[in-house]
């Protein structure tokens, strides 16, 4: 049992022991059982929690506003241009007023740094809802829905296919080198996790028994794969320009069914999602007029097919928000 998580802010998996990872995700599967059983849990009825998006979100929004009535709590959410943060007031000003009104506060935006000092001065547990550099509530959902389908998950191995230097890529390698994950990261030489957080995941990986591979070879890297992961290939903050040269850059990773094939025969496939494999969006469809590509990171037969667990993956990401904010808050 790991020292408790009270009071602690969510900013990166860097910042927490194996043990408490692995504490959070019992947690999350105990509160799924709770869920699924219909046994209310509003354990922290009488708190509230604030939700400050500079992003847009489904997901992450809508997990910690499910989870935060689930859990009993007040939920005041503050979407992306709404608050005064940045504008008019400054970041510890922010800080410090929603901490004198809230239990916690989720910030979705941009660099790392705001979050760390949202979580400085705010004097109440911070969690990253998503960063340019990392999205470590993901992280949970993902290696919950890894367990749920292999019983397991350490000396699987998993691959990041395509923009290996994005926040979900970051995150994927620092969970997999604290949990004992053999970690892959498939894509261009460009585009390649920073090399500092590279060798700080090795020497955790190393000391876990599992390993961190960067590959341009798809073959080799995909190659006894238990986990195919992908990402859309521009990221939410990032100019809309970048596109021709990303579909450029990393349609040799788009995820497709000769990865899948050359991947273990039982190998499942997660995406974070939001995902472009069809032309259901206003962004899919605009990048076919101008490209004439119908899918993206990944196609719609994988995406469909019976290994594709983003769904499930998806879920999980509100039993695993509130196994985070019932440790943080309790
Ligand atoms: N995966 C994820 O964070 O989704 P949203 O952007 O919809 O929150
Ligand atoms: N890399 C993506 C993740 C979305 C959940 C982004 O930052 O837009």
């Amino acid at each position: 049992m790991p020292r408790s998580l009270s009071g602690r802010s969510f900013l990166k998996l860097l910042d927490f022991s194996t043990e408490e990872i692995q504490y959070l995700l019992q947690l999350s599967k105990d509160f799924k059982n709770l869920k699924r059983a219909g046994v209310p849990h509003k354990y922290l009825s009488g708190k509230n929690i604030v939700l400050l998006f500079e992003k847009t979100s489904t997901r992450t929004r809508c997990s910690f506003e499910v989870a935060g009535n689930d859990l009993g709590m007040g939920v005041t959410y503050l979407d992306p241009g709404s608050s005064q943060m940045g504008k008019k007031e400054s970041l510890e000003d922010t800080a410090k007023v929603l901490g004198r009104m809230y239990d916690g506060i989720e910030y979705r935006g941009f660099d790392q740094k705001i979050v760390e000092d949202l979580a400085k001065h705010a004097g109440v547990p911070v969690w990253n809802g998503l960063t340019t550099d990392f999205h470590p509530t993901q992280m949970l959902a993902d290696v919950l829905t890894i367990e749920e389908n292999f019983g397991h998950y350490k000396g699987l191995k998993m691959v990041f296919m395509g923009d290996a230097r994005n926040n979900v890529a970051n995150s994927l390698m620092v969970v997999s080198a604290k949990l004992g994950i053999n970690f892959v990261a498939c894509g261009p030489k460009a585009n390649m996790p920073d090399k500092k957080l590279v060798e700080t995941c090795k020497k955790i990986a190393k000391e876990n028994g599992c390993t961190i591979t960067l590959t341009d070879n798809v073959k080799e890297g995909t190659k006894n794969a238990d986990v195919i992961y992908t990402d859309i290939w521009v990221s939410m903050g990032e100019p809309a320009e970048l596109w021709e040269k990303r579909i450029k850059l990393l349609k040799p990773f788009q995820v497709n069914e000769a990865v899948m094939k050359n991947a273990n025969k039982d190998a499942i496939f997660l995406h974070c999602l939001p995902s472009f494999h069809d032309l259901e969006t206003t962004v899919g469809q605009e990048i076919y007029e101008k490209f004439g590509l119908k899918e993206m990171e990944v196609t719609d037969k994988v995406f469909r097919s019976s290994q594709s667990k983003v769904f499930d993956e998806a879920e999980n990401r509100m039993h695993t928000i509130k196994a985070v904010m019932y440790a943080t808050l309790k």
